[in-house]
């Protein structure tokens, strides 16, 4: 069984003491940090842009999970490899061609990724699925952190995993928001492979024993 991945989400952070947060997921058992970037026009918020992501990379000594919930965003491809993205994920509802954004962001040496809306089915992935390597199921609606998760995220697990495995891919699978301890483990045992977790971590008293505690349920 490959290793199950835990992925901090950076717009949990206190902003203000941003290296001291980023730190804290270096010296902890997390395995990648998670970027959202927000341009008010996809999703009805604003989150950081480049100059903050150059900053989180200085210090970050974890891979970059960079999630876009922008339009157009073949237009940044280029930027955000300079930025040290490792995955880019793009939204599925924001690419009209999403075969060429995909083969774009791996001839840039990134991981290429695809976030699907809570309401977006997982089969408009089939024929591109190969193309993958990671889809972000959001289990809620992006925008905001600490929105309550929603359940049919199991089924479409359950539909992504047949897929990849009916495919012969190595996508993995990830998923995004109201993700917490009490159902951590039911995600994994659907087939999820990593875990965003925004506000479960940095909400909690003592943020590197909440994500030992995360890997303790998923390994
Ligand atoms: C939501 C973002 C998520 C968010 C998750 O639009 O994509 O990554 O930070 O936050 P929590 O874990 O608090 O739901
Ligand atoms: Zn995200």
């Amino acid at each position: 069984m490959n290793k199950k991945l835990v992925a901090p989400s950076l717009l949990a952070a206190d902003f203000a003491n941003l290296q001291r947060d980023i730190e804290m997921v270096n010296n902890s058992e997390a395995d990648w940090f998670h970027v959202d970037v927000m341009d008010g026009v996809f999703v009805p918020n604003i989150s950081f842009g480049m100059p903050v992501i150059q900053a989180i990379g200085k210090h970050a000594k974890k891979p970059l999970d960079v999630h876009l919930m922008i339009v157009d965003p073949d237009r940044y491809i280029d930027t955000f490899a300079e930025l040290g993205a490792y995955n880019l994920t793009v939204h599925y509802e924001a690419c009209t061609h999403l075969h060429r954004t995909l083969q774009a962001i791996r001839a840039k040496g990134m991981k290429a990724g695809v976030a699907l809306n809570p309401h977006t089915p997982v089969s408009l992935l089939e024929d591109v699925i190969n193309d993958i390597d990671l889809v972000i199921l959001m289990s809620v609606n992006p925008g905001f952190g600490g929105q309550k998760f929603i359940d049919n995220t199991y089924r479409k697990i359950s539909q992504l995993k047949e897929m990849i495995v009916t495919h012969d891919a190595s996508t993995l699978i990830e998923i995004d928001g109201g993700v917490n301890a009490g159902n951590a483990r039911d995600l994994i045992d659907a087939g999820a492979d990593v875990l965003v977790a925004g506000n479960f971590v940095f909400s909690s008293e003592n943020q590197p024993q909440t994500i030992a505690d995360l890997k303790a349920v998923i390994s």
